[in-house]
């Protein structure tokens, strides 16, 4: 039974002007919003959601409390909808799912998209709370038609959770198979406490089973696993997870929550087995990553897109009734059963005015814009450390350091000096490489409160929030005399 002890939430619509207009005023005194990433108009975002290729347009929603962060206690956690023609520019629509049924009263969570010939079907999580606080799940779908609109069906496919399985039941990614079934993975929690990805199989998206776990030949890694999503690549199965619980080691698992993947043989439903003792591999190596979701684009790319941030942290613009911003899409292929990730081509055309330093004049320290791409071509490393200083105020007594140990031959990040700080009980560096062999290639996203560093081609890729002053916009870089360095540095365009 379903029991509403909410004490009152709202449709976005019924939510008032005045609550809406004091927060967007909220927001525009923050120094920290981002020029061309995706950010909360007002409120949290949380994980990309529905991220799907329907109708000739992108669509993207991302979770939304819109007024987490108001005085007067206005309950409301759903979908927020985008579109975009390619990837880069994205138009904000507004609420997309709303909390609006007894299946979801605390709230609507994430969920996936998957294009139908001429709907989208969006399968999600509702939340549920009884009045004595039990949490009952429902796994629900809602269709949007052409005309973007959105209407749930009546009934949830899946009611409560799975024998065997805890309430904490999850964040459904649906796709189709070669004979037009359907398959889903949902992110679970066993009775022991262990994270776990559940497959679920219909014929007609209406009637859905349960066929097990996915095998991965990790039994205990972690209480739950959120967010999960498959898909295929040249051939292999993959599955993303964001494992919560994995203990801190020395080189990796650094922040509150994981994301990461496994690569394996493709699961069917007669055949769940990824594989056995898979190695599970981080997707991003910087402070603030969680919860991604991919989709495939047009033209068969598969795109991945993340959030930028982490449950439970706070962030400096919550004072400003805000938070949450999302990375930049990224290009998935596999090179030798790893994931490289590339930032999306489509990125190129918002490249602006261009300019190339030398090692001399970037030593100098240079004053560069707020929305930035900056490569860096790096050869003939040997013992030599370097370091590389982005967000830099003009005396860089402020900075986030990219730091080259030359006799470990190790990438280093380091956000201690980036401004103010968040997240400091994780640590304020984090290791991005090991065993460099005498070259590197660094291409960097830089916005106003955040950093996104590829690196040799997107074998591996760090993404951080900083948070720096208005002042903290110059780069620096020393570089031992016999190294070669090459650089080039492009604005961003953008209509912020
Ligand atoms: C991940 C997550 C999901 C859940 C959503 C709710 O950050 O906890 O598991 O569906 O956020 O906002």
């Amino acid at each position: 039974m379903v029991v509403d002890n909410i004490e009152k939430y709202f449709r976005f619509s019924e939510i008032p002007d005045g609550i809406k207009e004091e927060a967007t005023q909220k927001v525009a005194l923050s120094s920290y919003r981002q020029k061309y990433h995706i950010e909360a108009p007002t409120g949290y975002l949380n994980d990309p959601n529905g991220f799907a290729f329907f109708n000739g347009q992108y669509h993207l929603f991302f979770q939304w409390s819109p007024y987490r962060y108001a005085k007067e206690n206005i309950w409301y956690q759903g979908w927020y909808h985008l579109v975009s023609d390619n990837l880069v520019d994205w138009q904000f629509l507004g609420p997309g799912i709303e909390p609006d049924s007894k299946f979801e009263t605390h709230g609507a969570y994430s969920g996936s998209g998957l294009a139908m010939t001429d709907e989208l079907l969006l399968f999600y999580t509702g939340n549920t709370r009884t009045a004595s606080g039990k949490r009952i799940p429902y796994q629900i779908i809602a269709k949007m038609n052409e005309n973007g609109e959105i209407v749930k069906r009546q009934l949830p496919e899946v009611i409560g959770n799975v024998a065997g399985y805890t309430d904490h039941f999850r964040d459904p990614k649906i796709w189709s198979t070669e004979n037009g079934e359907f398959l889903a993975v949902i992110g679970s929690q066993r009775n022991n406490l262990t994270g776990a990805a559940l497959v679920f199989h219909s014929k007609d998206t209406y009637n859905w089973q349960c066929l097990g776990e996915v095998e991965t030949g990790h039994k205990e890694f972690g209480y739950m696993w959120e967010c999960p999503d498959y898909f295929e690549l040249a051939g292999e199965g993959v599955l993303i997870i964001s494992p919560q619980g994995l203990q801190q080691e020395e080189e990796q698992y650094q922040n509150i929550y994981q994301t990461g993947y496994f690569i394996g043989n493709p699961i069917s439903k007669n055949q769940l087995t990824l594989g056995q003792n898979l190695t599970f591999t981080e997707l991003d190596l910087g402070f603030d990553f969680y919860a991604p979701q991919t989709t495939i684009a047009s033209d068969g790319r598969r795109i991945l897109i993340g959030w930028m941030g982490l449950p439970e942290l706070e962030y400096p613009t919550e004072k400003f009734g805000y938070c949450g911003t999302l990375t930049i899409p990224r290009e998935l292929t596999i090179d030798e059963g790893q994931l490289l990730q590339k930032p999306i081509r489509e990125i190129k055309a918002k490249r602006g005015s261009y300019t190339a330093f030398n090692k001399e004049e970037m030593a100098s320290g240079q004053k560069v814009s707020e929305a930035l791409e900056l490569q860096f071509k790096i050869s003939k490393l040997a013992q030599e450390n370097f370091e590389i200083d982005l967000c830099g105020n003009q005396d860089f007594s402020e900075y986030t350091r990219l730091y080259y140990d030359g006799k470990r031959a190790e990438l280093w990040l380091y956000r201690s000096q980036s401004g103010t700080v968040v997240g400091e009980n994780y640590g304020t560096k984090r290791l991005l490489k090991k065993n460099i062999r005498g070259e590197l290639s660094l291409q960097i996203f830089i916005d106003t409160s955040s950093i996104e560093i590829f690196i040799d081609g997107g074998t591996e890729v760090a993404s951080s929030r900083i948070f720096p002053t208005s002042q903290q916009r110059y780069t620096r870089g020393n570089f031992d005399k016999d190294v070669s360095v090459k650089i080039a540095s492009w604005d961003i365009q953008h209509n912020n």
